[in-house]
């Protein structure tokens, strides 16, 4: 099957934060990626922008490796790489002095779509904005696109809109949450509401719950004193697995355009009930053999921050009263595995008695590995001798589907940077869903700072702490297991 490529208008894109690790492992990778299958054209321009003293080849040698380490994999062709370096440049700023702003002006070109792509940290915001208004480089027509996190709280996400509007309109800020970026969410809304199919099974009547799991095998690596003071619920429950929640529990939208989507999705987060304290589970990885504990990670030995959170969620709605969600997070589990399963009610009754096996339908959507969905159904188990039945998934691999004649399934920061270029907000985070999602997050957090509570502890490569388990087994469910 052969994907279209529509190429974008021609652009030219700042990064900032140019030589930075988001920039070497994703930006400039996933540039590449979208010029080689033709839809970045090659009348584009990147210019990298740090505090560095470079030169534009040093960048370009910078861009290169990171090509080579991140974006390869079949699309090794020199030549093709050199004309995609010959479209970078660099400019080098101190965000908060006077120098190199002038140089930056006159590097872009007032006929084309104009963007700035802020990959520092949030400190750096303000006088970035501030540096490119006074210096009239960034007009009303420029887009910004801004990294996670965006607050670590309601207060500092409103503080951080505030500024931002400032400077630039709602339309023109791009909120990246990259979990909004992978195929398999985009197909969420596709299979909802481009089927008639499940629709109409999609609620409380006939839904039992929903599992949301975003398992990880990494620890928190390099990032152990960012990680410490945000924890899994503001690294991860608020932001991505918040947007998965979103879109499998919301209503559809009346067209797929940004702000329809985005109020359908405002609404769920509003719906939300106050966790419990009894339906939270926090957890920390703790030491093994080969791998350190999460306390050493951090260099924190009396850290309370969590590695792992499982949570059991109610959306206060005409669809959803009734229906459980249980999400969960958590870093050095067994495997890499992320998944949204509806596990539907058993039919009401079985004619079949009740010896013939289980009867239950889950509809499991794979974010990664292997991105994909799969339907069990039941059918009676082949073979002579009566009538048992059996689950079997009707499976769809992605890969398999679209990928052997080389469409290669497309990285999340590949969709979305396109997709800033073409305008189209839809996959970006508005400032009140941010908001909204900080204002449900705080008090669950002040709860449990509050009482002191400490994290229940779980050995690296299991599922997670056992309390986590009797989430589900108190009321006759069980999770599904982790496994790639
Ligand atoms: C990031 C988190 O936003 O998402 C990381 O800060 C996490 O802690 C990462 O590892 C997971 O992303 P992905 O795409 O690998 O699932």
């Amino acid at each position: 099957m052969v994907s279209r490529v529509i190429p974008v208008e021609p652009f030219d894109l700042v990064i900032f934060g140019g030589t930075g690790d988001l920039a070497r492992r994703k930006v400039l990778p996933s540039l590449y990626r979208r010029f080689w299958t033709g839809q970045m054209p090659a009348s584009s321009r990147v210019i990298g922008v740090s505090r560095k003293s470079i030169t534009d080849d040093m960048f370009r040698e910078f861009a290169h490796s990171a090509i080579r380490d991140f974006a390869l994999q079949g699309r090794d062709d020199e030549a093709r790489i050199e004309t995609f370096l010959r479209q970078l440049r660099y400019v080098s700023i101190d965000a908060t002095g006077e120098a190199g702003w002038d140089e930056l002006r006159s590097s872009l070109r007032p006929d084309v779509v104009r963007a700035f792509y802020f990959s520092v940290g949030p400190d750096v915001f303000i006088p970035l904005s501030e540096h490119l208004n006074r210096h009239g480089i960034a007009g009303r027509d420029c887009r910004i696109v801004i990294e996670k996190p965006f607050g670590h709280d309601l207060e500092s996400a409103r503080d951080l809109n505030r500024t931002l509007a400032q400077f630039f309109e709602e339309r023109q800020i791009y909120r990246i949450d990259h979990y909004l970026g992978k195929e398999t969410v985009q197909n969420l809304m596709a299979v909802r509401f481009g089927n008639i199919l499940f629709e109409p099974l999609w609620n409380a009547q006939f839904v039992d719950h929903i599992q949301i799991t975003v398992a990880e095998t990494v620890g928190v690596g390099g990032r152990g004193a960012y990680y410490d003071r945000a924890g899994a619920m503001r690294d991860m429950v608020q932001n991505h697995l918040m947007q998965l929640l979103c879109l499998t529990a919301m209503e559809p939208p009346s067209r797929f355009d940004p702000d329809a989507v985005r109020d359908e999705k405002l609404k769920v987060i509003r719906a939300l009930d106050p966790v419990l304290p009894a339906d939270l589970v926090r957890g920390q990885y703790a030491c093994s053999e080969e791998i350190q504990s999460y306390l050493s990670d951090v260099g924190n030995g009396n850290s309370l921050s969590e590695s792992f959170i499982a949570m059991k969620l109610q959306v206060s709605n005409w669809r959803w009263k009734g229906t459980p969600f249980y999400l969960r997070t958590g870093k050095r589990l067994n495997a890499r595995a992320s998944e949204i399963a509806v596990v539907f009610k058993d039919p009401p009754h079985s004619i079949f008695g009740d010896e013939t096996g289980r009867r239950g339908n889950v509809l499991v959507i794979r974010l990664q590995p292997n991105e994909g969905m799969n339907m069990w159904v039941t059918i009676k188990e082949p073979g002579p001798g009566g009538m048992r039945l059996i689950e079997v998934p009707l499976d769809m691999s992605f890969a398999k589907a679209f990928g052997d004649d080389g469409v290669h399934v497309a990285d999340a920061y590949e969709r979305l940077i396109m997709d800033m270029i073409r305008g189209n907000q839809t996959l970006f985070m508005r400032g009140d869903e941010v908001e909204a999602a900080w204002g449900w997050t705080d008090p669950i957090i002040e709860n449990w700072t509050i009482r002191g509570d400490r994290p229940h502890s779980y050995s690296p490569g299991s599922s997670g702490p056992d309390e986590a388990m009797s989430l589900l087994h108190r009321e006759g469910r069980q999770w599904r297991e982790i496994a790639e």
